[in-house]
């Protein structure tokens, strides 16, 4: 059970369907972290903490935290947290941690990818406000797969927020493209991010050349199956996989559920 390092309040909650809702909390003072990091939140349930690892959705600079939540009716954690309230106390631990960081990709790439599903979306929205991510890549595609349309509502905010950015919506604007895909109705891009890369579907929408281990750096976030037949595809396209401390073509993550 990670450590408990503070209790702080909720400054602001928004549902955005009966499954998703996002939820910010004051910042503590002198806490770090690099965009795309994650750490252990949760509730006193009955005087005991139930923390579940989290990714800052927020940029690091942001003066509070942001993170977005699924809600899982017989969840441990999910079932109370959907009721959180302004100014109810959240309890979190002291140390970000997580392998989706601009500094765990191999340098020379030109184009970045992200790709998730469900809340995995949460450490781009991120690194999507870090400064560092347009510095490093001239062009940026954030993709989301998702049951339904509206499931894609938190993404598509946080496109817009990024874009009248202060401090990076000019290059927001150049660089950063959002591709939303939905699986479970019809829409005008329909299908798993897997099969859209794989028939090449996805460059095509997008109107760019297929994947280039030269070029292309890739991040993942998502179920364990999504991950695992993810990693199949990039593996056959020849993108070298991350591990520990060594920089890659391609780094993931889970996204946390529950
Ligand atoms: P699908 O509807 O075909 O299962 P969930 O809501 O279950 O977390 O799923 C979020 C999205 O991730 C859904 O659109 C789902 O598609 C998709 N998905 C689930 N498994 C995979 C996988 N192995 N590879 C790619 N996408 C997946």
């Amino acid at each position: 059970m990670a450590k408990i390092a503070y209790t702080l309040p909720v400054t602001h909650v928004e549902h955005y369907t009966e499954s998703y809702f996002r939820f910010r909390i004051k910042r503590p003072r002198g806490f770090r972290f690099t965009s795309g990091q994650f750490i252990m939140l949760g509730l006193m349930i009955d005087d005991k903490p139930v923390m579940r690892a989290y990714s800052m959705a927020s940029p690091h600079w942001d003066e509070e935290l942001e993170f977005y939540s699924i809600i899982v009716q017989d969840g441990e954690l999910t079932s109370r947290l959907q009721h959180i309230k302004v100014g109810d106390e959240i309890i979190m631990s002291g140390k970000p941690v997580g392998t989706l960081t601009l500094r765990s990709l191999s340098g020379g790439g030109k184009r970045l990818f992200m790709l998730s599903t469900g809340t995995g979306v949460a450490p781009f929205t991120s690194l999507i406000r870090d400064e560092d991510t347009y510095e490093r890549y001239d062009e940026i595609y954030l993709t989301q797969t998702c049951r339904q349309i509206k499931d894609l509502q938190y993404a598509q905010q946080r496109i817009e927020e990024a874009k009248n950015c202060p401090l990076v919506g000019e290059d927001a604007q150049k660089k950063l493209h959002f591709y939303g895909s939905v699986t479970r109705e019809p829409y005008e891009r329909e299908g798993r991010i897997t099969d859209l890369i794989e028939s090449g579907k996805l460059f095509e929408d997008l109107g760019i050349s297929g994947l280039n281990p030269e070029t292309d750096r890739v991040m993942i976030c998502g179920s364990m199956d999504m991950l695992k037949d993810t990693r199949v595809i990039l593996d056959a396209q020849g993108l070298s996989k991350g591990s520990g401390h060594k920089p890659a073509h391609y780094m993931w993550e889970k996204a946390f559920t529950g």
